[in-house]
């Protein structure tokens, strides 16, 4: 199959690439590199150094994609609150043209990342698909209005789509910026010597989903799942403090946490439920949290 990946060049995107490669798929990517990076990439994928938000039928005429895993987006929660224009610009104007181009040009399949993010606060744990859709975020409101316009172009244009709402995702290639995951910036903080903030008691719990489950389920959903929407998490509710001490355990570090006052807005507890892609696909995490932990570690200390 010819897949484009857009956001390519990024963490999720970057392991979706090297595990369509080993699948034999034919890969292009298309992403402005604002975030991510070519050194993420094999030397022989072709990158297309664009932004998502321009005309993209050019690209799509020439290239012919069968299907497209859609990546690229504005990821940061507090970015998209100082800056809600450009949040859209990019998660709803690029994921139009993304659409615009599939239809035009027939592609069989999108596969749209979306986020834990469009549930807001869960009213219940673990949280599943059926459950409310109330963002906080302009991020999750621009998540939440992509899933409805793939539904919307499945409708009217008859193109299939599968949407997969993501839990925390983890691992190796997450930048270091200030909107990273809290286990890269532990990771980060803890390799050069220092120590972490825990904000709050420590108490407060996230499902942490390694990236190389979350990009086997999307190769999965390039062929099933279709006009579907799927959690992809552990199920699994892990404390800071908990992530804290597995992490010192992997760095053989004996220290103690250090802790701030909780930090407002966040909430306090996310675990999102897995039946549903389990049965669907087969699909479950495969990484446990201390490998995963591990893996991470060992890329962190490899990058300095
Ligand atoms: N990391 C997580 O925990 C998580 C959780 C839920 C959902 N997601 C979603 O997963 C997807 C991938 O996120 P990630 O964590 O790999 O982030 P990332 O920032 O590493 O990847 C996003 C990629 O998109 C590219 N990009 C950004 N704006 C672009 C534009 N205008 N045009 C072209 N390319 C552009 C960036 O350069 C980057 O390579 C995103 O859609 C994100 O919202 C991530």
């Amino acid at each position: 199959m010819k897949v484009l990946v857009t956001g390519g060049a990024g963490f999720i995107g970057s392991h979706i690439v090297d595990q369509l490669l080993a699948d034999g798929h034919e890969v292009v990517v298309l992403d402005n590199l604002s975030a991510g990076s070519r050194a993420n990439l094999p030397t022989d994928v072709k990158v297309i150094e664009q932004d998502v938000a321009s005309d993209l039928t050019p690209v799509f005429a020439k290239e012919r994609f069968d299907a497209v895993i859609h990546q690229a987006a504005q990821v940061g929660v507090p970015d998209s609150i100082r800056d809600p224009l450009h949040d859209a610009s990019v998660n709803i104007n690029g994921l139009l043209q993304v659409l615009e181009a599939c239809r035009k040009y027939a592609v069989k399949k999108i596969v749209l990342a979306s986020s834990a993010a469009v549930y807001g606060t869960p009213i219940e744990l673990p949280v599943s698909e059926e459950h409310p859709l109330i963002p906080l975020s302009p991020y999750g409101l621009t998540k939440k209005t992509g899933e409805e316009y793939l539904r919307i172009y499945q409708a009217l244009h008859g193109l299939p789509y599968t949407i997969l709402r993501y839990a925390n995702v983890y691992g190796p290639r997450q930048s270091l910026s200030r909107e990273s995951g809290v286990i890269t910036i532990f990771t980060d903080r803890l390799c050069r010597g220092e120590m972490p903030t825990i904000f709050g008691d420590g108490t407060d719990t996230r499902d942490y989903v390694y990236v190389e489950d979350v990009a086997r389920a999307n190769l999965l959903a390039l062929s099933g799942g279709d006009n579907q929407i799927f959690n992809v998490s552990t199920g699994s509710a892990v404390t800071l403090n908990e992530l804290f001490f597995a992490l010192t355990d992997v760095l053989n570090d004996q220290r103690e946490p250090c802790y701030g006052p909780p930090r407002l807005g966040d909430i306090r507890h996310s675990t999102l439920a897995n039946g549903k892609i389990r049965r669907a696909f087969g699909w479950k995490p495969s990484v446990s949290l201390a490998e995963g932990l591990r893996r991470t570690v060992e890329w962190v200390k490899s990058q300095s």
